[in-house]
Parts: structure tokens; sequence; C-alpha cells
């Protein structure tokens, strides 16, 4: 009968572990994922050994090209579990072992899977964040696409839901588009501060056989090895900090979706949803639902649970390793794969969605132009705070007689306010007043030209380094 790893000690109950311990303690489901990050690691482990005079250059050799084979079984799904394998690490060596024989039992000399285990998913990490801008950027670009499609389209601006001032559809989009560039860089300088090796970390105290761990960083491509083996083997922030930014962006992808489910309702109706990304009813024929945006919104509540998953297990741990932490891969590749779900769900919605620019600016009413309107007396001299009183009368004054602001007579506009003058009449066109926000990060054409270059630029950029 196969025993563990860690068997010899253990006689009671002929050796075995009890089965609901076993199933308990069995992380593969799980850690499966990182075979071939774990066969990187040992095959630089390996030659760390080979450096340090604890392996021989053809045992080295063996026990590489036995790991590449075992990379191998995997691939090809041939690789099977023992109820004695705990978890990817146990697998790796076993089958190492019965791929290459006796050789292999060198190769964990001075290494704990304490070491191991935090390595391996260090390796991973560099991917997930790869793959999770190159998604976020997906994201970006289809917001570009249609930014650019609608430049010059219209909409109301919303402050507490309320219709606020004249804005362009793209203004909005590209607001989102913003949100997710900041998830971006958060990523990218997560990258850089995780990539410290704790590989050499032994157990907890470090390592006794001389290994080489600066050289072992480089050969791994980690910027460095970490300064405290106790540290190192108990520290999952890395981890929590991943979290965080894929909650971070689900809650970003929440907003955006709940804008558009609004958007697409029949009240608003300023996006229509492709029926490649709507569901009917089963029950009402007419009914054509925004699903893909409501799990956008649903799924980022757990992935929101799993950053106080992860917190909590970590909360109660004493220092180094304890086994609960074996619990943050879960909660890591969760976090990674439900957010790569919704980015690719919401890429799909805005690159196919329908801009209906005739609801948009029908939507537009004379009142939001009162702001427009305070500020065209303020260019007149007019202190802000009087202007704002001046246009408030004026708004009380429309609602009095039941009839828009732009309704009113030059002359009653002259009563309320002498500084009135003819050129009010240039101000009661939508396109012109937003015009006007032409700062940088205005919604003016001028300045949305510039936000799309920005977001161009850094797209670009983005996925050349990622
Ligand atoms: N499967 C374990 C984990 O993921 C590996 C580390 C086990 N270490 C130990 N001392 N039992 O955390």
């Amino acid at each position: 009968m196969a025993q563990q790893l860690w068997g010899g000690r253990f006689g009671e109950n002929g050796g075995q572990t009890s089965d609901c311990l076993t199933t308990l303690n069995c992380s593969l489901p799980t850690d499966a994922r990182l075979f071939a990050d774990d066969i990187d690691g040992s095959k630089a482990y390996a030659e760390a050994l080979l450096r340090a005079g604890y392996l021989k250059t053809l045992d080295c050799e063996k026990i590489c090209k036995g790991l590449e084979l075992v990379r191998f079984d995997w691939i090809e799904g041939w690789i099977k579990f023992l109820n004695t394998d705990e978890d990817v690490h146990t697998v790796n060596e076993r089958r190492l072992c019965e791929v290459v024989g006796e050789v292999a039992l060198r190769l964990h000399t001075g290494r704990s899977r304490n070491d191991q285990v935090v390595t391996d998913l260090k390796l991973w990490l560099r991917k997930g964040i790869r793959e999770t801008i190159t998604s976020l950027c997906g994201v970006i670009k289809a917001a570009i696409q249609q930014a650019t499609v609608h430049i010059g389209v219209l909409m109301p601006g919303y402050t507490h839901m309320q219709r606020a001032q004249p804005i362009q559809f793209s203004h909005w989009l590209l607001s989102h588009a913003f949100a997710l560039r900041e998830d971006c860089v958060r990523l990218t300088e997560l990258r850089e501060r995780a990539n410290i090796m704790p590989l050499g970390s032994g157990a907890m105290a470090g390592n006794p056989l001389g290994i080489d761990r600066v050289w072992l960083a480089k050969r791994l491509g980690f910027s460095a090895a970490t300064q405290n083996s106790m540290h190192a083997v108990g520290d999952r922030d890395f981890v929590v900090d991943f979290i965080y930014y894929c909650s971070l962006a689900s809650l970003h992808l929440s907003r955006l979706a709940e804008d558009l489910i609004i958007y697409t309702t029949k009240e608003f109706d300023f996006i229509k949803i492709a029926d490649a990304f709507s569901t009917g009813s089963s029950l009402m024929p007419q009914k054509c639902n925004p699903d893909s945006l409501e799990l956008v919104r649903g799924i980022s509540s757990s992935i929101c649970a799993n950053l106080t998953g992860i917190m909590m297990t970590i909360k109660g741990t004493p220092t180094t390793y304890n086994k609960d932490l074996q619990f943050d891969k879960q909660y890591c590749f969760s976090s990674f794969d439900q957010l790569q779900q919704s980015l690719r769900v919401t890429e799909g919605v805005i690159r196919t969605m329908d801009v209906h620019r005739h609801q948009m600016e029908s939507a537009l009413s004379p009142d939001m132009l009162a702001t427009d309107w305070a500020y065209y007396l303020v260019r007149k001299g007019i202190p802000f705070r009087k202007a704002h009183h001046y246009i408030g009368d004026v708004v009380a004054h429309a609602e009095k007689m039941g009839v828009d602001i732009t309704d009113i007579s030059l002359g009653d506009l002259q009563k309320i306010c002498p500084h009135f003058g003819v050129d009010i009449l240039n101000l009661v066109d939508y396109q012109v007043n937003v015009e006007q926000y032409n700062v940088v990060g205005g919604t003016a054409t001028k300045s949305i030209t510039e936000q799309l270059k920005v977001l161009s630029v850094f797209v670009t950029d983005m996925l050349k380094s990622a």
C-alpha cells in the first residue's frame, strides 16, 4: 500500500489516515492547475541542488527529464491520482519516482511543501495577472470602439439618478473604461511587488544546505529572494491583494452593468442588448431580459465574498505555515475564474449593443441647461452664487408658467436679471453646451478625443508588456 510522504512516524491504524480527513485534506481538485508551476519550480530547485553539491549532474538531468515526462502526463490527461496523493506536489513527486526511480527521492532535499506551494502560487499569479489584464483591456477596447463610433451622441448625465447635465454617450461609456484602466495599473503594480521568491525558506527556518537563493530567484524570473523565511512561508498578502483587485474590478463591472440594465428598460430605451447576450422569459413571451448584465452584477458578490474568505483565513493563523492556508488557492482561482467570465461577457455586451441615439437625445430637457445659463451670467461678470440664484428664479418662473426655461422671452429674463442678452439664444442647443466642456477630462468632443487617445495608448502599452 502506498504511503503518505510524511508516513514514517505514523504507526497507529496501520499508518492509515481516516477517510474523512483524507477527503478534507486533499487539495488536488483545486491545486492540480498548479502542475506546470510546480514542475518549473522543481526543475529550478534540482539545478540549485546540483550547484550546492547535493545532486550529481547526471541525477539532476534525470530529474529534469523525468519532470518533463510528468508534465507530458498532465498535458495528455494521463495522470492518475491515488488515495495517498494529497496535493499537486505529492502527485508530481510520486509520479517522478515512478518515472526515474530512486534518484527522485533527492529532489525534496532542504525543501518543504511550505516554501514550494507559495512559490508555485506566485509563479501562477504572474500568468493570472497577465490574463486578467488582457481581458480588462478587451473590455476597454470594446468601450473605445463604441465611444469612437458614437462621438457626438448626447444623453442626459445623471447624479442621484436625476437628470443633471447633457453629456456625450461616449463620455459616459469611457468613464467606466477609466475605472478598468486603474484595475490594470493596480495589477501591474502587484505583479512587480509580489515577484519575490519564497523558495529556499524550507518549512520555516530557511535552508541549511547552501542553496544559492539569489541565483534560484533569477533562474525562476523573480526579482529577488524573500528576506525572512518565517514571513515567506506564511505570507498570503499577495493573494489578498490579487483578490481585492479582482473584487474591485468586479465592482466596476457591476456598476457598469447596473447602468446598462437601467438604460435597457423600456422607460429609458437608450440601449438594446444583442440577443446573444439576453434571454427570454418562460412565461412572458414579450420579455427580453438582460441576464448577462445581471449575472455580471451578481457574480461580483461572490468575488467579494472570496476576499472576506481569504482575510478570515489569515486572521486566525499563528506565524508561518498552517494548513488553513491551503484554502488560499480556492479563493484565488475562483476570483480569477469568475472575473474572467464576467469580463468576457461584459466585452461581448458592449461590442454588440445597439445605441439608440434618438431616445437618448429625446431624453434631454431644457432644465438641464440651467447650469450653463448660470455660467453664461458668470461670463458677464456676475459672481457664481448670485448667478445660481438668478437662474433659480428663472427655473421657478418657468415652472410657475408651465413652460421650459428656453420658452421665456428675453424681456422676462431681463426682468429677473438685466444681464441677459440676446446671445443667451446661443445656449439653447445641447450640442453647443456640451462643446463648452473642453477642459482635460470634459465632455466636449475635443476632450473625448483626447480620452480615446490616452486609453488607446494605454491598452497598446499594457498588452505589449503583459
Ligand atoms: N497542499 C498544501 C497547501 O496547499 C501544501 C503545503 C502543505 N504543507 C504541509 N506542511 N502540510 O497549502
